[in-house]
């Protein structure tokens, strides 16, 4: 068996990190930032400490807010129409997913223009050059998408996102700023701090698992289970370590793959606009309960991380174990305040056809340890009406 890992070649971590942006963009001999971002991000002045940062170093910038959340493909042509038009020589992934995401599918579609349509990019796409170098800079703390060789992208006219995997698109360098995701409101804390918690799971139990990946996802999942609650109620050093604990389990499930809470969250997301980390939060324990059989001993670890002591206690029996894990993260999910049900986000029982025909094919959904028939993923959908 033969392991590939992929990693940023440079990462920075700690407050006031974007302050490296300049000096570092000049080491590689780079001239001019295009920045991606949202309007939200703008207007909340979350740009500027960027820019600021920029223009104190005298480097040329351009912006790019037309994001929206769930990216659609036309967000990233005009991108790539701005992008060819500004003459810069870098990206600046600046905000949550989305952003970052729009980020690397302007980097890959300018150094790659045959696949301008952007769907053609769906899945392992045959690129043939390197993205466009990428900074990323994460506002929140869930995705990961500055460490990770993926994006997600919604197919505005089908109504479903799709999963892009290339390591072409990898960011460069990433600054994880925790100044940059404290102003995060508590429901954008606890979704994207859900999000990660799903990238952790999914990520320490698909069976491309193996000893490294399962160091940066177990400590990633004790890590979100110590500081999640206390990062939504405001407490500052745990919102520093949500910031680290998504970028590390990034460096893991970019690499090993993620599962059915993904392929599911996917297909709510592309038909209801549902944010993706609220989505994996609904989905989360009724995926651990349905993979449950199908997961040795790893379940011993994540009961024990979210506070059962005794997980290891031999005399307890493996079944046991699992369901204390799965009610312990439902739990989790219910003291956030986050939905349980899909009908809470809007879903009706007339789309549980189409979700589970998306999710079924979605790449994540590839990743799961145990292979869900499509009549498995309806009664799950079915289960959270
Ligand atoms: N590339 C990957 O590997 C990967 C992994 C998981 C998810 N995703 C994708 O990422 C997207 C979700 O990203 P997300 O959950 O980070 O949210 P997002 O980028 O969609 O942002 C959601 C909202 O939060 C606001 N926001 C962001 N940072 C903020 C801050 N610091 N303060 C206040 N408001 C802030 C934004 O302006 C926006 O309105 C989805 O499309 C998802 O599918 C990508
Ligand atoms: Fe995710």
């Amino acid at each position: 068996m033969v392991y590939r890992m992929i990693f940023n070649q440079e990462a920075y971590f700690g407050r006031g990190a974007i302050k490296e942006i300049p000096n570092v963009a000049k080491t590689h001999g780079f001239h001019k930032a295009f920045i991606v971002t949202d309007p939200v991000l703008l207007k909340t002045g979350t740009v500027k400490k960027v820019t600021d940062v920029l223009d104190a170093a005298g480097m040329p910038y351009e912006i790019f807010d037309n994001v929206k959340p769930n990216p659609p493909v036309e967000c990233i042509q005009d991108g790539v129409a701005k992008f060819k038009s500004a003459g810069a020589d870098f990206l600046i992934g600046l905000g949550g997913g989305s952003p970052q995401d729009t980020c690397k599918g302007i980097g890959i579609i300018a150094a790659n223009p045959e696949f301008a349509d952007v769907l053609s990019l769906e899945g392992t796409a045959a690129t043939k050059n390197p993205s466009v170098p990428i900074f990323g800079v994460p506002t929140t703390a869930g995705t990961a998408s500055e460490t990770t060789i993926n994006y997600v992208v919604t197919d505005t006219a089908k109504k479903r996102k799709f999963v892009a995997v290339d390591p072409h698109d990898i960011p460069l360098v990433a600054f994880v700023d925790p100044d940059m995701t404290d102003s995060m409101p508590r429901s954008l804390k606890v979704a994207t701090g859900l999000d990660a918690l799903t990238h952790a799971i999914e990520g320490f139990v698909t069976p491309g698992a193996w000893e490294l990946s399962d160091c940066l996802s177990l400590q990633t999942i004790r890590m979100i289970a110590d500081n999640l609650a206390k990062s939504a109620d405001g407490d500052v050093e745990a919102g520093e370590k949500m910031a680290y604990a998504s970028y590390i389990t990034g460096m893991a499930y970019s690499n090993v793959g993620l599962g059915l809470v993904h392929g599911m969250a996917h297909a709510l997301g592309g038909l209801l606009g549902v944010a993706h980390g609220v989505a994996n939060g609904i989905l989360l324990a009724p995926v651990m309960e349905y993979n449950k059989d199908y997961t040795g001993e790893k379940y011993r670890a994540i009961a024990h991380a979210f506070g059962d002591q005794d997980s290891y206690n031999p005399d307890r029996s493996i079944e046991e174990v699992r369901e204390e894990a799965v009610q312990r993260i439902h739990k989790l999910t219910v003291d956030l305040g986050n939905p349980t049900t899909i009908s809470e986000v809007g879903a009706k029982e007339s789309d549980i056809d189409g979700l589970t025909e998306n999710a079924f094919v979605d790449v994540c959904t590839g990743g799961n340890p145990r292979k869900p028939t499509k009549e498995d993923i309806h009664a799950i959908y079915e289960s959270l009406m």
